[in-house]
């Protein structure tokens, strides 16, 4: 692979190695290196480790069967919610399940009991409301602990969850909850970000316009003072729980391979992508990686700052955590509001031993000085991870330094929203680290590095895939596949049976640790969010006045990636100021304002090869201030040193 592709070769880790503190490895659920072995020497079945996690109302027949796509746990049943509840209430009933941790001071608490109670009695509403085992029921909530319990409350009665970000904009609601078709909604009056009201119920109403066929809709009362009328089915939350104070319903027994949930995520063409996790591999796989990479405990208060409107709030905030009995917070803001004191006022009030939270945010920490962490008792810290796109060794060592005492192991977690968990990483107690590396894929996982043709290509850096089914896969990558399905008689554990190509680049060093090195693939991961550069350039273009959108990522200092729109505007619509203005409101209202482009750069042509593409990979080079080498292949080379010059004055 070329070196030079977008996403790749700017990450190069430092050589250096830190080895896991004694103290650290005395205690942790995890430190025997056999590990590793152990799941080689017995793949698949290994696996029952992360299946024992969990209580089954039927064990399974086979670890992995796959003769009709692969299923994990097959024959087995068992209850999600179940088992992030009810299984704890006999040895800590009375322990905090979820710790919220509000806007203004606010903060709330839920044991297990009370999380029972309500899981209960929303589970009951959602019956009452008509809510069936495989229906799909849209969340666009923000960070308030009805969403946690509204997505239990789904598992309860085997309905299926499809959490919808709250940043996101009524088209992009409309779109997934036609997508899914979905008949229920659960949204709220609004929510508070950075002190202003953002009034959600309105973005729900305007896509329930393009929505097809009814909905029926439950409403939280969030907002102060805020009197948020209800229509024709539109229900209120706290009315329905009410109603259905102290019901019980039986937890409905679930195939191992049924769905769980549903999540969209960008993809490469213009329509999200639907991702489809399963209720025994998923919930088996997050509690095996919580406990194995995140060590966590029942004892243990553990917080990550993730949305839980992204997988690594459904995985590492809800469903992980709570499988394994945890007390889990989670925050509604931000961080730098009211002050840039927010997150290490947290972790003392509440000793947090687990901070799991994305580099941009590390990155942000960084500018804003070590002075902040410094003024709070930190100490209730074991160990610190990382997720959501590559970090940098500087902003690794900064975290480690003044947030982790330098003496809290590092985890630098790779996973996608497609993986449903974690997949490489350092086992804490059982490997070094390397700063600004991810570490070696975990027991059981395979993965390798391919060139373009699918050689082998590790150390000079490639293509990502992971060569192994995994419990956390989706069904997308379940159904249909077999093992033998090239008409030989290839074993499961054979590693060249079957790929998933991850769309990002990397490369493996002498000691099998991965460095992801960013995406090869036409999706931008900015502060850890994906979009599609075909969702933005389809709302760009779809503004008059332009003809034509190319949009493409350049680095950016805190966000990892920012993105730059290139447009040439069509003749007669010169006029930058008007133009840009209803590009960025064209975004905001397709996708939403954490879509807004970086930078916007006009050019009356785009760049374009003999054959009439575009060349994205040159408006990235321009974006980074890169050397453009050869340009024989562009059609109109003189359009380039124009759009350069624009891009330097900015
Ligand atoms: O490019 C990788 C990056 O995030 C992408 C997945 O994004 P998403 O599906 O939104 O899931 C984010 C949370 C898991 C990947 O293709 N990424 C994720 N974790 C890392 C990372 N890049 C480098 N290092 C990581 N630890």
């Amino acid at each position: 692979m070329d070196a030079n592709e977008p996403g790749l070769g700017t990450n190069r880790p430092a050589s250096e190695r830190l080895e896991p503190p004694d103290s650290f490895v005395a205690q942790a659920n995890v430190a025997d290196p056999a590990v590793y072995a152990a799941f080689e020497e017995n793949w698949p079945g290994a696996w029952e480790r992360a299946g024992d996690l969990l209580e089954w109302d039927r064990p399974h027949e086979r670890v992995l069967g796959a003769e009709d796509g692969f299923r994990w746990f097959q024959g087995g049943r068992l209850n999600a919610c179940y088992n992030c509840v009810d299984r704890h209430l006999a040895d800590r009933k009375n322990q905090v399940a979820l710790a919220w941790e509000g806007r203004n001071g606010e903060s709330r608490t839920y044991t297990y009991l009370e999380l029972y109670h309500e899981v209960n009695e929303f589970a009951a509403a959602l019956r009452e409301l008509g809510v069936e085992e495989g229906d799909v029921v849209t969340m666009y909530m923000p960070m308030i602990p009805e969403l946690p319990v509204a997505m239990l409350s789904c598992a309860r009665i085997g309905a299926v969850h499809s959490v919808v970000y709250a940043g996101f904009a009524a088209d992009a609601l409309a779109t997934r909850m036609n997508a899914a078709d979905s008949a229920y909604l659960l949204t709220c009056d609004g929510y508070y970000r950075r002190g202003d009201a953002v009034l959600l119920k309105n973005k729900a109403d305007t896509a329930a316009v393009t929505v097809d066929g009814d909905v029926t809709s439950v409403v939280v009362d969030r907002l102060d003072g805020y009197d948020c009328s209800l229509g024709a089915d539109e229900h209120d939350y706290d009315e329905l729980v009410c109603a259905h104070a102290r019901e019980r319903v039986d937890p409905v027994r679930r195939r191992a391979s049924d769905d769980l949930f549903i999540i969209y995520t960008s993809g490469t063409t213009g329509t999200p992508k639907k991702v489809t996790h399963t209720t025994g591999g998923y919930l088996s796989y997050v509690a095996w990686t919580a406990r194995a990479v995140l060590d966590i405990r029942p004892e243990d208060t553990y917080w990550c700052s993730a949305d839980v409107g992204w997988i690594t709030g459904h995985s590492y905030i809800v469903y992980g955590p709570l499988a394994l009995g945890t007390t889990t917070v989670m925050y509604e803001g931000a961080p730098d509001h009211p002050e840039k004191t927010r997150i290490w006022e947290i972790i003392e009030r509440n000793a947090v031993d687990i901070f799991y939270t994305a580099p941009t945010a590390i990155r942000a920490f960084m500018k804003w000085g070590a002075e902040y962490p410094a003024d709070y008792d930190l100490s209730s810290l074991r160990l610190l991870g990382t997720v959501g796109e590559p970090i940098n060794p500087r902003a690794w060592e900064w975290y480690h330094e003044h947030v982790g005492r330098g003496e809290c192991p590092v985890v630098d977690t790779w996973w996608q929203t497609e993986t449903g968990g974690i997949l490489v990483s350092t086992l804490p107690a059982v490997s070094d680290m390397k700063p600004g590396t991810a570490g070696p894929p975990l027991p059981g996982i395979s993965v390798s590095v391919v060139d373009d043709r699918g050689g082998i290509e590790a150390r000079e850096g490639g293509y990502l895939v992971v060569d192994r089914p995994w419990p956390g896969m989706p069904q997308e990558l379940c159904e249909g596949r077999r093992w033998a399905n090239r008409g030989d008689d290839r074993s499961p554990a054979d590693p060249t049976a079957w790929t998933y190509p991850t769309e990002d680049g990397a490369f493996v060093d002498k000691d099998g640790y991965v460095t992801i090195l960013g995406r090869v693939d036409d999706v931008i991961n900015v502060s850890g969010h994906r979009f599609g550069t075909m969702e933005i350039e389809s709302a760009i273009v779809d503004v008059e006045g332009v003809a034509e959108a190319a949009v493409v990522s350049g680095d950016h200092d805190v966000h990892g990636k920012a993105i730059y729109a290139y447009v040439s505007p069509e003749d007669g619509h010169e006029r930058q100021d008007a133009l840009r203005e209803g590009i960025v409101a064209a975004v905001k209202e397709s996708i939403g304002p954490i879509a807004r482009p970086e930078a916007i750069v006009f050019t009356p042509e785009m760049p374009k090869t003999r054959s009439g593409k575009i060349m994205r990979r040159l408006l990235a080079d321009i974006a980074n201030g890169e050397d453009l080498g050869d340009l024989s292949a562009l059609r109109n080379p003189e359009v380039v040193g124009e759009i350069e010059s624009t891009v330097e004055e900015r």
